[in-house]
């Protein structure tokens, strides 16, 4: 038995974009409110029933987004008016037939020294890196 109806989506699709972080201070501070960032991100998106990632990368932003049409719409808008970023550029958007971060609200990828920034990998490396890391893979 489940306890809440599943949500009703009725047409799902994706979202990809990046930007450029303008959360000031140093590295430890900027984690600081990066976390506070996921933390409401997570209990709205769980609200809303969106899922993605988000890696913060060299000073950009990359984020997928997956949910129902309308609710993607708003909630880019929202995110697009953000000051904790600017130079929000959207890569790609379109339908998709099922999620590929079906489990996690707003799951943070963790970066390192050695990858380029969002702004220089190509879409689909950037979202193939974000379901694989989602997923555990290399
Ligand atoms: C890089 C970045 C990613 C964000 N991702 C999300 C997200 O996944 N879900 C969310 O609800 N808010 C996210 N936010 C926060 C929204 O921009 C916004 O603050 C929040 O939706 C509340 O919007 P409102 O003040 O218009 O109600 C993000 C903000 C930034 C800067």
């Amino acid at each position: 038995m489940t306890l809440t109806a599943p949500r009703r989506i009725h047409r799902l699709e994706r979202l990809t974009y990046f930007s450029r972080n303008l959360m000031p201070g140093p590295r430890w501070r900027v984690a600081e409110q990066l976390r506070a960032l996921l933390d409401g991100a997570r209990i709205r998106n769980a609200h809303l029933g969106i899922t993605g990632a988000l890696m913060l990368h060299d000073g950009c932003f990359a984020q997928v987004l997956e949910g129902d049409r309308e609710e993607l719409s708003s909630l880019f808008a929202s995110i697009s008016a953000d000051p904790r970023h600017c130079n929000v550029t959207l890569l790609q958007r379109g339908p998709i037939t099922e999620r590929a971060f079906m489990d996690f609200g707003m799951r943070h990828i963790e970066t390192d020294e050695t990858m380029p920034p969002p702004g220089v990998i190509a879409v689909e490396n950037l979202f193939l890196r974000l379901a694989t890391e989602a997923h555990g893979g290399g």
